[in-house]
């Protein structure tokens, strides 16, 4: 199955989750709004590309759990941008949720893109068992020990200096996370020995870790039109980045040293298991940074 197969069934899987149900028409205008605005779709694109890497054949039910993962991302960016945190007027491309429908509707699309993944992912066509692992480490990955905690942190680095290990920590909750699920939940749902589990997870923190440091530098490096929101901004609200304790060189250097990581893993696991590690080591080298 080629990539834009596999982002139809993700963008069909949300599409009918809102599609034939609805209690409130501009909660559901707003969630789509966000979700059709055109993300990269890296999160969901990995779901599946691993998965197919590990000889599972696709169906609609993973690309369920990709849209769920998908979703909460979603989320995540509509809550991000909120004059209360990061306070852009731009996302995607185009105006933020709450410039667009404003701050207490975008609030709640944001919540109701953190609950909805869940019955998604319920009401998949999977094994029980499985499901109760794709939901906890969903959980896990997003609220309390992962993401929420890591925008926690974020907002209160503000103004500081932070060390490279206290920035690690940001990085890896904030967004390491949720990049580490897409190979944490096909692990899960190729049912992988759990030392594999664990080497294919430890394969996604290392992009998600290299995914925010490319987000920091291209903050400093990139224009309006390559990133589709304002850069230049962590700048301005004295974010702890990497570019901003590094410098930009060795930024750089770290992102692409983190890929390089990620490689080597992604290496080990194919001498263990049968895993054709070629489409992933692409999509690896896609975030690679140009010195
Ligand atoms: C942006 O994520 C926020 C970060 C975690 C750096 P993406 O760069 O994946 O954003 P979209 O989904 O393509 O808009
Ligand atoms: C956001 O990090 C990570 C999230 C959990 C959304 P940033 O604040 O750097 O993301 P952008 O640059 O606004 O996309
Ligand atoms: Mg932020
Ligand atoms: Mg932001
Ligand atoms: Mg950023």
């Amino acid at each position: 199955m080629n990539k834009q197969e596999k982002l139809t069934l993700v963008e069909s899987a949300i599409e009918k989750f809102y599609g034939d149900k609805q209690v409130s028409s501009s909660l559901r205008e707003a969630v789509l709004y966000s979700v059709h605005a055109g993300g990269k779709r890296i999160r969901p694109y990995l779901l599946l590309e691993v998965l197919e890497s590990l000889q599972v054949p696709i169906t609609i039910a993973h690309a369920q759990v990709a849209a769920a993962l998908e979703m909460i991302h979603t989320g995540s960016l509509i809550h991000d941008d909120l004059p209360a945190m990061d306070d852009d007027d731009f996302r995607r491309g185009r105006l933020t949720n709450h410039k667009k429908f404003g701050e207490a509707l975008a609030i709640l699309a944001g919540d109701a893109l953190f609950f909805d993944p869940y019955a998604l992912i319920a009401q998949a066509d999977l094994p029980n068992e499985i499901k109760i692992d794709l939901i906890a480490s969903l959980s896990l990955s997003s609220g309390s020990m992962g993401m929420v905690a890591g925008q926690v942190l974020d907002m209160e680095g503000e103004g500081k200096h932070l060390n490279l290990e206290e920035l690690q920590t940001i990085h890896a909750n904030k967004t390491g996370k949720l990049l580490a699920y897409p190979f944490q939940a096909a692990a899960i749902i190729a049912e992988l020995t759990p030392e594999l589990q664990a080497k294919l997870k430890t394969v996604g923190e290392l992009v998600g870790l290299a995914f925010q440091v490319r987000d920091d530098v291209l903050d400093v490096t990139a224009s309006f039109e390559e990133i589709g929101k304002t850069p230049q901004k962590d700048l301005k609200a004295e974010k702890s980045t990497y570019p901003a304790l590094l410098g930009l060189d060795e930024a750089k250097e770290f992102c692409n040293q983190t890929l390089d990581q990620a490689n080597i893993k992604l290496e080990e696991i194919a001498q263990q298991v049968n895993f054709d590690k070629e489409p992933i080591v692409k999509i690896v080298e896609s975030l690679r940074i140009n010195a």
